[in-house]
């Protein structure tokens, strides 16, 4: 699918380490290029018509992004420079003035580590209960087990979309319906979803969406933060400086911007969100149904070829995401990524981010193969074959 437009597939790459970040295609650099070489200015602080063009190529964005996702309006919408930070900025600005002394917040011990810390951290300073939703024999997340969980004293339910390392798909509809009649909070992190699959936060019914760019064959450096217009409106931003104020005096008053300008201080990266709504359009044009129905099929040929190797463990045959978590008996994973690098084969070996998941599977380190639209069977083909090989060993050592 369209992998002309990727450069780095014409050099005989085949790339596996999409859950890390994504290959981009030409029309990306194209349109940063054509924005430095044409009409580089500020957005959002210029009366002349360079600076209008970036504001109004930077806002399409916005909308492009509010089509994206179905957000009611467009200034539910902020740009971040990434899951983590939109995470951060929720956290500190939104929950960090709604929660107090032993108030819980439910995790799972799959999160990434962008979705564990700010908690902690949240925690500690607040003197709040980290609660983890159990996992199932499949280290997916159930719904009996959320509402397990939960409990009178539970404000708020962080859980990825979909897991980085064991793929699963959590059924987030069920979870927002169920908190929400529990007057709970849900913040979704939509980094390995968002990219793959149709997330449509008035059908998910979700209170706050994050997800970066990267993941999608758009730029480093640009995230989303997507959060409900009555709970925007009590988030105070953590981050401070132009742009984001209305007025200030000598005296330390000061008037806040309303959003999504009061989560925007300083020159934000103006290049990087052009370039994701020329992104968001491409894949937009392509059809999320398409690309998750691809994955799926690939996924299939994927786990497939790999049962046909005995010396194969998989972790997460069973869900539903483009995510494929292995290992080899007798190999360290770091070793079997490099061993598949001297074949151009990229993959990502370690723990991922998900430095408590291995409390769940008692694995610390596994081996991620994770596909995109551009991955193709043939390149499947070759992964099984140097998996194959009966002298992988001996070629390690
Ligand atoms: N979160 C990214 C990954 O899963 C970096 O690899």
């Amino acid at each position: 699918m369209n992998r002309d437009d990727f450069n780095i597939l014409n050099s005989g790459i085949i790339y596996f380490d999409n859950g890390a970040t994504t290959l981009k295609p030409k029309i990306l650099s194209e349109a940063i290029s054509d924005y430095y070489n044409n009409y580089s200015s500020n957005a959002h602080r210029g009366d002349y018509t360079l600076s209008i063009k970036a504001s109004q190529k930077y806002e399409e964005t916005r909308y492009l992004v509010k089509d994206l996702i179905n957000a009611r309006k467009a200034s539910e919408i902020a740009f971040t420079s990434g899951t983590t930070d939109s995470i951060n900025k929720i956290v500190f600005g939104y929950f960090e003035n709604v929660l107090t002394r032993g108030d819980e917040i439910l995790l799972t011990r799959s999160e990434h580590a962008s979705n564990l810390l700010p908690w902690f951290e949240l925690a500690d300073k607040l003197k709040l209960k980290i609660k983890y939703i159990e996992l199932d024999e499949n280290h997916e997340v159930l719904l009996e087990n959320v509402e397990k969980a939960i409990s009178d004293r539970t404000k708020v339910i962080s859980i990825a979309h979909i897991s980085n390392v064991v793929g699963d798909v959590r059924p987030i509809k069920e979870i927002t319906e169920l908190a929400h009649k529990n007057g709970i909070l849900v913040l979704v992190d939509g980094a390995q979803s968002v990219p793959h699959l149709k997330v449509d936060v008035q059908d998910l019914d979700i209170d706050f969406l994050v997800f970066s760019a990267h993941k999608m064959c758009g730029p480093t450096g640009v995230g989303v933060l997507y959060g409900k217009e009555k709970l925007l409106n009590d988030i105070k931003p953590i981050i401070f400086g132009g742009g984001m104020n209305a007025d200030f005096s000598t005296d330390g008053t000061r008037i806040y911007k309303t959003m999504p300008d009061r989560l925007e201080a300083g020159t934000p990266n103006i290049a990087g969100v052009i370039g994701f709504g020329y992104i968001i359009k491409y894949l937009m044009d392509i059809g999320f149904d398409n690309i998750h129905n691809y994955e799926l099929e690939l996924k299939k040929y994927l786990i497939d070829g790999l049962r046909e190797i005995p010396q194969i463990t998989i972790y997460n045959a069973h869900s539903k995401s483009g995510i494929v978590t292995i290992n080899y008996d007798g190999i360290f994973p770091q070793d079997l990524s490099i061993y598949l690098d001297k074949y151009n084969i990229c993959t990502r070996a370690g723990n991922h981010c998900a430095k408590i998941l291995k409390e769940e599977i008692h694995i610390k380190n596994t081996c991620r193969i994770s596909l995109y639209f551009y991955n193709s069977k043939e390149e499947i083909d070759k992964l099984i074959e140097v998996l194959k090989n009966p002298n992988i060993k001996e070629e390690i050592i």
